[in-house]
């Protein structure tokens, strides 16, 4: 199994990563470190806590808060727009059961790779504020973490947030600079990756029907939230009743890594443009100098994720 840290924005498509990771059979939650983007940082621990609690009642996970805000720029604004009011789609959840832990993400994070060292993976699913903050204050953490999933990022495809830059990576492109010149083993699972990977409305017909009695709670909060961001991505990206699964397959890919096939590219994150602020650029020349190699995903079987994903909750 592997064991890990999940750190998020919980909006709708990191809930359905949260709920997809506490069904599937080949992993650990340690824990759940939430951060400031498509929410502010403590309705994502609401949100997440909820979600813990219709998923998973009487057994607690460690959730932790993490940063408010990006590590230098101003607020970009939540993505209420996407994700709804209180960023799962509107949708009421059942109250919390457990609190947030006393230490902070970043903290959080520091001990417990250090507590496991060479076994924790760490899959952010938000802005890198937290990895970044946590790097400054124990720099070894490097060596700790087995490695990063990092669901953000694009290079081949546009952006979503600016003509060249993906949200997580523009919320906060100091700390994404930071965290992909660390010298952490990096996996990036962005826009080229997410967008081929649609959840349908015919998904969810599947399971409605072949949902197992005790997801019956998770499958109706998918369905009413999933509502919210196929009408989203009707009006912004002309897609017909689907949205693609961002969220999911970084989780997806950080248990089963032959999801996706890989490049390995030397990146840096532009923070400086006043344009292209949050671009990854990639150096994709023959003899790239600039930046520092990470494993970029480029290519992934959609249907199989699909399948993977649909099935842990039939
Ligand atoms: C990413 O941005 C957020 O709105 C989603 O939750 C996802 O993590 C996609 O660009
Ligand atoms: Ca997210």
């Amino acid at each position: 199994k592997t064991r890990i840290i999940i750190d998020c924005d919980t909006g709708i498509d990191d809930a359905l990563a949260i709920l997809y990771a506490l069904r599937a059979p080949n992993v650990i939650v340690e824990g759940i470190t939430t951060v400031f983007g498509n929410i502010d940082v403590e309705q994502a621990a609401d949100n997440t806590l909820r979600l813990l609690a219709l998923a998973q009642p009487g057994y607690e996970i460690p959730v932790a808060l993490g940063a408010s805000q990006a590590l230098v720029r101003e607020s970009t604004g939540f993505a209420t727009h996407v994700h709804g009011e209180n960023g799962i789609g509107d949708v009421q959840l059942p109250a919390a059961t457990q609190r947030p832990v006393s230490e902070n993400a970043s903290e959080f994070i520091i001990r417990t790779a250090k507590e496991n060292p060479d076994e924790i993976v760490l899959v952010t699913l938000g802005r890198l504020t937290n990895l970044s903050l946590a790097l400054e204050m124990e720099p070894t953490l490097k060596d700790t973490l087995k490695k990063v999933v990092v669901m953000g990022g694009t290079i081949f495809r546009p952006g979503n947030s600016t003509p060249v830059a993906e949200a997580n990576i523009w919320g906060d492109p100091e700390a994404a600079d930071h965290v992909f010149t660390s010298g952490l083993p990096i996996t990036m699972v962005g826009l080229d990756v997410t967008l081929k990977t649609r959840i349908t409305a015919e998904h969810l017909e599947l399971l409605n029907r072949y949902g197992r009695e005790e997801n019956k709670a998770i499958i109706a909060f998918m369905e009413q939230s999933l509502r919210h961001y196929f009408n989203f991505y009707r009006e912004t990206n002309y897609l017909q009743n689907s949205a693609p699964l961002h969220d999911p397959l970084a989780l997806m890919v950080a248990l089963q890594p032959d999801l996706v096939t890989y490049r390995q590219m030397k990146v840096r994150v532009e923070h400086k443009g006043e344009h292209t602020a949050g671009m990854v650029v990639a150096d994709l020349r023959p003899q790239p100098k600039v930046g520092h190699f990470i494993e970029v995903a480029v290519d992934v079987d959609a249907d199989r994720a699909l399948g993977i994903f649909l099935s842990v909750f039939m």
